[in-house]
């Protein structure tokens, strides 16, 4: 449709002052095109006289010029369930500050969508994370002479992609900066090899110190803050939004490259330089050694409140047992090759799971599970995972027994007699995760590890 338009018309809205003018042009669909002028002006902080000035010179000397031809492309993709994603090429021009990307001289631009919105994070059906999300805006510009919004010039030229996303929905939780960004970043920006920039919105100092030895190893660029960067960067090629599958994982049939968890594994066991990539295959008594198992510990919710008894069934049992306290495994690099080094890790439901990235293929996972009908929403994080990281799965379920919610609540209470009740209320966080420790029932704990044992064991 805008291929009609001649491009007088714009120059008239142009010279006659286009605020009087919007009322005219309202059936025509140029409104809008106005408001993002109004708003370009602004954001520039240009006077009024010499923005109108420059854009009446270059619209006439556009307009002078025979059409020439479009060189970008843009497409979003906003039927996954995760994440809305843009991909583009051509003439990209970032501006950091005003979240924007100008995608110049598109052959892809409609009036209708020549502004298009997209909050570059994974959880795109969590609205209280994604209120915390900037928005970034991809502008289409229609190629000369019907280009009425001039791009911003560019100060910084990258010859390498760009791939945009926000680290403002996770805080430090290791969990979601695993399975929100960091996997996600892989499946996006792991095939460029290095040769790709990425920039950050909601920049998080700590979160990006954490994760430098893995922002290193997809990039060889240091990492731009995108929210304070005042720059017009111009790229090849970008990407706004990462792809994102499922849980703590990748599905190979959606990855361009079918990226796989096995090979996500490996990518980290090279960056952090991990000896083992397998467990070893047979662990015996005869040739002494002990399997290794990893005991991850909480201290403030789902605590187990007999953990020395615990750790001593299982040394009983055969296991040489390293327990870790969230102390231990806040130094990532340090607790990988701690993790890497064990053949087993246990532990109560909770974000220190996650490190189980760092075990090598066809170690054991063990998950307890606390109480409160918790079986769909644990496994759903991390026991559905495990199979395709090529590692082993078990668990252990936590009875009404051994909940310290004993202590709080009467056995007649929905606590006890129907604790999926109190989930529909939006009390789950609250009481099962939050509100409980467990004591394990040591005969019982000590019956599933054993089969633990002599499954990675002969004779
Ligand atoms: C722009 O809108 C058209 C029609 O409404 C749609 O087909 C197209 O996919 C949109 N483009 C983008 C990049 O969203
Ligand atoms: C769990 O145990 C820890 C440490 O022993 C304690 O600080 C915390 O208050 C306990 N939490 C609950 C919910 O009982
Ligand atoms: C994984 O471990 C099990 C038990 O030790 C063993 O039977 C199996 O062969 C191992 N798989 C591979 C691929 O090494």
């Amino acid at each position: 449709m805008w291929l009609l338009l001649p491009p007088v018309l714009v120059l008239i809205v142009l010279k006659t002052g286009f605020l009087p003018q919007v009322a005219h042009f309202r059936e025509t669909g140029f409104t809008k095109v106005a408001d993002e002028m109004v708003h370009k002006v602004s954001t520039f902080g240009l006077g009024g006289a010499t923005w109108q000035q420059q854009s009446h010179d270059t619209v006439k000397r556009e307009a002078a010029k025979d059409v020439s031809a479009p060189i970008s492309k843009l497409t979003c993709n906003f039927n996954n369930a995760h994440s809305d994603i843009c991909t583009m090429e051509g003439d990209l021009r970032v501006h950091g500050k005003s979240a924007t990307v100008y995608v110049v001289s598109a052959s892809t631009f409609r009036p209708e969508n020549s502004s298009i919105k997209v909050q570059p994070y994974t959880r795109k059906w969590e609205k209280e994370t994604m209120s915390r999300i900037r928005e970034v805006t991809m502008r289409s510009v229609p190629p000369a002479p019907y280009s009425f919004t001039i791009p911003p010039r560019c100060t910084v030229r990258h010859d390498v992609p760009a791939v945009v996303f926000s680290t403002g929905g996770c805080g430090t939780n290791f969990f979601h900066a695993m399975s929100d960004l960091i996997v996600p970043l892989y499946i996006t920006a792991h095939e460029y090899s290095g040769r790709v920039q990425l920039l950050i919105t909601d920049y998080e100092p700590k979160w990006v110190a954490k994760f430098r030895p893995i922002l290193a190893a997809l990039s060889m660029y240091p990492v731009i803050d995108l929210d304070a960067d005042t720059a017009v960067r111009c790229f090849p090629s970008a990407r706004v939004g990462l792809e994102s599958h499922r849980m703590l994982g990748i599905d190979p049939g959606l990855s361009r490259n079918g990226y796989t968890m096995m090979g996500f594994r490996d990518f980290l066991r090279s960056t952090f330089s991990l000896q083992r990539p397998w467990t070893t295959p047979v662990i015996s008594r005869s040739t002494g050694r002990k399997p290794r198992l990893v005991m991850v510990l909480r201290r403030h919710s789902r605590a187990i409140t007999n953990e020395a008894d615990a750790i001593s069934s299982m040394v009983d049992l055969g296991f040489e047992v390293v327990a870790a306290g969230p102390e231990d495994a806040s130094d990532m690099d340090q607790f990988a090759g701690v993790v890497n080094s064990c053949d087993v890790m246990v532990g109560v439901h909770g974000a220190g799971l996650t490190n189980m990235v760092f075990l090598p293929h066809n170690a054991t996972v063990v998950q307890i599970i606390p109480w409160g009908e918790m079986k769909v929403a644990c496994r759903y994080d991390f026991g559905d995972p495990v199979p395709d990281m090529g590692l082993r799965y078990a668990e252990y379920e936590v009875t009404a027994e051994e909940t310290t919610l004993n202590e709080k609540y009467p056995r007649d209470h929905p606590v006890f007699t129907d604790p999926a009740s109190l989930h529909r209320q939006g009390k789950l966080w609250e009481i099962f995760l939050q509100g409980q420790n467990v004591t394990l029932d040591i005969g019982r704990f000590r019956g599933v590890m054993q089969h633990v044992y002599q499954s990675i064991t002969t004779d």
